[in-house]
Order: structure tokens, then sequence, then C-alpha cells
């Protein structure tokens, strides 16, 4: 049985590249869809013959428009799980009460909920970084925690080098809660 998942993303799209690399055959990313149309995910998704649709949020007044207008974009998608892969909308309950989807954020949740939550982690006192899945809820970043991984931090270390650890966490996890969820 062949699982179906759509994939939002809002930049560079390296975990929907990850996805498009890593998830197993049985789970297919059957659309993608991003609010920024130079998003470099669009140029990814292309490549893997993924469709692609752009939704500017730009084009709406207030962001229930624009959550119904994505709602209604996604509903017309055959799909079993939607992934926010570094989508950078704040949700209302209008895509919140009706969209099944998971997150990936940067952090150990409950810690640094929102944005710049790599450079606040970075800069804080915790002895460690690290990520989390979770699955989306009217609560910024707060919703059930499906999976987490952390690592320490070195003494020497530099923002650059704690980015590309939890850009390598993101990766391997990210395919491994989405095959959790589906596969188990
Ligand atoms: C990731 O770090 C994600 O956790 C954050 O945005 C980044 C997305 O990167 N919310 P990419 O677009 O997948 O390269």
């Amino acid at each position: 049985m062949i699982k179906k998942i759509v994939v939002l993303f809002s930049g560079e799209g390296s975990n929907l590249q990850n996805l498009i690399t890593s998830l197993p055959c049985n789970i297919n990313i059957v659309a993608a869809i991003t609010n920024k149309p130079d998003a470099g995910g669009i140029q990814k998704a292309n490549r893997a013959n993924i469709p692609v649709y752009v939704l500017e949020h730009t084009g709406f007044d207030a962001r229930e428009a624009f959550d119904d207008a994505l709602v209604s974009m996604i509903q017309d998608i055959e799909h079993d799980l939607v992934v926010l892969a570094g989508f950078m909308r704040i949700l209302t309950p209008h895509f919140t009460k009706n969209i099944k989807s998971i997150n990936l954020h940067p952090s150990l949740l409950p810690l640094f909920k929102g944005a710049k939550a790599i450079e606040r982690s970075f800069e804080s006192e915790e002895k460690k970084g690290g990520i989390s899945v979770h699955w989306v809820s009217e609560e910024l970043d707060g919703g059930t925690i499906i999976l987490q991984k952390s690592f320490l931090k070195n003494s020497d270390e530099t923002l650059d080098n704690f980015k590309k650890k939890i850009q390598s966490l993101e990766y391997e996890l990210l395919p491994l809660a989405i095959e959790k969820i589906l596969l188990e």
C-alpha cells in the first residue's frame, strides 16, 4: 500500500530534497506547496517531477484567508499526511483543525519555540542543542512530540557548526518520523 504525503516549504528545501532521496518507495511525495515564489525548493521538486504549487501569502489580507486557500489546495490532493519542512508561516485553527500535519523544528521543544530557534538555542546556556518533529496543533510549536534528538554543545562550537549538526539531525529524523506514522 503506497502512502502519500504533501510537503510544505518556504526556503531552500534541503529537507524536501532529503525526503526525495531518503523516503522508502512506498511513501510518495505527491505534491509540494510553497508560499514563496522564489523558494529554492521549487527547483528541487521540479527536478524530481513532483508537482509544485505556489500560494503566495502576500495575496491575502488575513492569515485565515490564506489558510483557507491552503486547506482547499491540500484537500484537492489525495494524501495521508502533510509535512511542514521549513514552512515559515504561523498557522491558524483554519489550518490546524482541518489538516493532519507534522512539523520540523530546530530545537529541543518546548525550548525555543518560534522564529530564530537555532540562534537562540546556540546562544543560550543550555548544554545541548537538538531538533523536534511534532504534530501541528493550534499552539505554535506546541503539539505532541513525535521524535527528538539532541547533541552536546562543544566548548568551541561556532554557529555554523551548530547549524550543520542541527541540519544533519533533521535529515535523519524527519524521514523516520514520517515512516513511524505511516508505516508502523
Ligand atoms: C530547517 O532548519 C527547519 O527546521 C526550519 O527551517 C529550516 C528549513 O530548511 N524551520 P530547508 O528549507 O529544508 O533547507
